[in-house]
């Protein structure tokens, strides 16, 4: 590949439902793209159900590149479920452990930004919420970044509706945006609406710009399966959403 730092945006695989031929295209583009790292925002099972995870976990440990994994509305518990409530991310946090790798980009942090409730004053407990908390979490990794490392924060659902056929509602999104905006963060990675977008959204606090991945499950929407390519010279984020049967050269860059 050329000089940089080559990324795979993945999201919303949801082992349980996914789609096994999307995969295989994947691990192949894998070899192809040598990409550095690999990025997941969420959505890795279908019920968070333990084999499930383990079917994750059989996956990515095949893959054998660094990979970092956020959670997303489909990796917390049942509504029925008592864990769902004392302890919602306590599944997913033992497969994060077991899963993840050491990803480590020069002039780049990965910023998580925890994006799901357990339960919420609305009739719909799949959409977003960033809670005070999480948001003071995610901003003070930031600002304890060495000066000059960009930020590329990893959320599973989009912070901002972007005009996806599937919704997110972000409760508290647009001051997590504003928030972010106003540190000069280099992009917003997400999922959860399962087709790509590549946007910059205007703040009260200056323009952020929004990236979204497709899915690789079963579970389409407008678009098919897809991930995307991030590119970093260390000064540019390239863009390039990859469609399973695609080919590289005749893959759409959106910068
Ligand atoms: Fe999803
Ligand atoms: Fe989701």
């Amino acid at each position: 590949m050329a000089d940089g730092t080559l990324l795979f945006h993945l999201s919303d695989i949801h082992f349980g439902n996914e789609d096994r031929a999307a995969l295989a295209w994947v691990e192949r583009e894998i070899a192809a793209r040598q990409p550095d790292a690999m990025i997941i925002t969420g959505d890795l099972t279908m019920r968070a159900r333990r084999r499930e995870f383990a079917a994750a976990q059989e996956w990515i440990g095949g893959l054998d590149i660094p990979v970092t994994i956020e959670p997303g509305n489909h990796d917390i518990p049942s509504y029925i479920l008592p864990e769902r409530y004392l302890a919602p991310l306590a599944r997913f946090r033992t497969f994060k452990a077991q899963a993840e790798g050491s990803v480590e980009i020069p002039g780049l942090a990965l910023v998580p930004l925890n994006s799901n409730v357990a339960a919420q004053p609305r009739m719909n407990w799949s959409k977003g919420w960033v809670s005070d908390a999480e948001l003071a979490g995610c901003l003070a990794r930031i600002d304890a970044l060495p000066a000059g490392t960009r930020a590329l924060v990893c959320v599973h659902h989009p912070l901002r509706e972007t005009g996806t056929q599937g919704t997110a509602l972000t409760r508290n999104g647009a001051k997590a945006l504003a928030e972010l905006a106003q540190r000069g963060v280099l992009g917003v990675l997400s999922g959860h609406v399962h087709d790509a977008f590549d946007i910059m959204e205007e703040t009260p606090h200056g323009p952020v710009r929004m990236i979204g991945a497709g899915t690789l499950s079963q579970r389409l929407r407008t678009t098919p399966p897809s991930f995307n390519e991030l590119h970093w010279d260390g000064e540019t984020l390239a863009v390039r959403v990859r469609s399973m049967g695609d080919s590289v050269d005749g893959a759409a860059l959106r910068v």
